[in-house]
């Protein structure tokens, strides 16, 4: 069995395809959804088992000195035997000690084609608002690896959708999300074969 940890800070919809994909696997299992956020949507999801409502993950929340300084989150996943820690909208930069823990075992997507608009602040809305400011005629995601700084990490996959003169930054989100709905479960469960190949 491998086993995910999911990190996310808002309303978890990709942490729910990402549930989905794997709820009839025997293989795959979401054993923890981790959140900072008390309000964030991912929690009802994962109470509720996610979209099949077969998925029911226990949800830790935790706060900012526990996260940068404490040890015990990384405890926690070592405890708990996790395989891959999967940010699905987390927003906050992961701690060096975390990155140690967990060599390439994070993995991140990001709402845009890094290296354009990454980095401090650049997350959710955000990234969609400087995309139409500086008139892009595409943008897409990224699904990487995690290390030290924000949206460095060597890049596992990319993929686009236009952007046109007209596109508002909600626009480009709805394009962008069904980018990350369609590609980011199959992306993990590849990142987790290779994985088995190497162990
Ligand atoms: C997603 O668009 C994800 O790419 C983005 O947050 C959104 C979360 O949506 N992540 C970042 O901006 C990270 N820098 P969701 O909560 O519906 O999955």
């Amino acid at each position: 069995m491998q086993r995910i940890a999911l990190f996310a800070s808002g309303s978890g919809s990709n942490a729910g395809k990402i549930a989905d994909h794997f709820a009839a696997s025997v293989e795959v299992e979401i054993s923890l959804v981790l959140t900072n956020n008390p309000k964030a949507g991912v929690i009802d999801r994962a109470r509720g088992g996610f979209g099949t409502g077969q998925i029911h993950a226990p949800v830790l929340m935790f706060d900012r000195t526990t996260f940068y300084q404490t040890n015990r989150i990384v405890e926690l996943l070592q405890k708990q035997e996790i395989d891959l820690i999967v940010l699905a909208g987390f927003m906050w930069l992961i701690p060096a000690q975390l990155v140690r823990a967990f060599p390439n075992r994070i993995v991140n997507i990001h709402p845009a084609l890094l290296p354009k608009f990454g980095g401090k602040g650049m997350y959710g809305h955000f990234v969609h608002e400087a995309v139409v400011a500086a008139g892009e005629t595409e943008s897409g995601i990224t699904i990487h690896y995690v290390n030290e700084q924000y949206d460095e990490g060597a890049v596992l996959f990319q993929a686009t959708c236009p952007v046109v003169s007209t596109d508002s930054p909600d626009d480009v989100a709805r394009k962008v999300q069904l980018l990350e709905h369609a590609h980011y479960p199959r992306v993990v469960e590849e990142v987790l074969n290779q994985m088995k190949n190497v162990q």
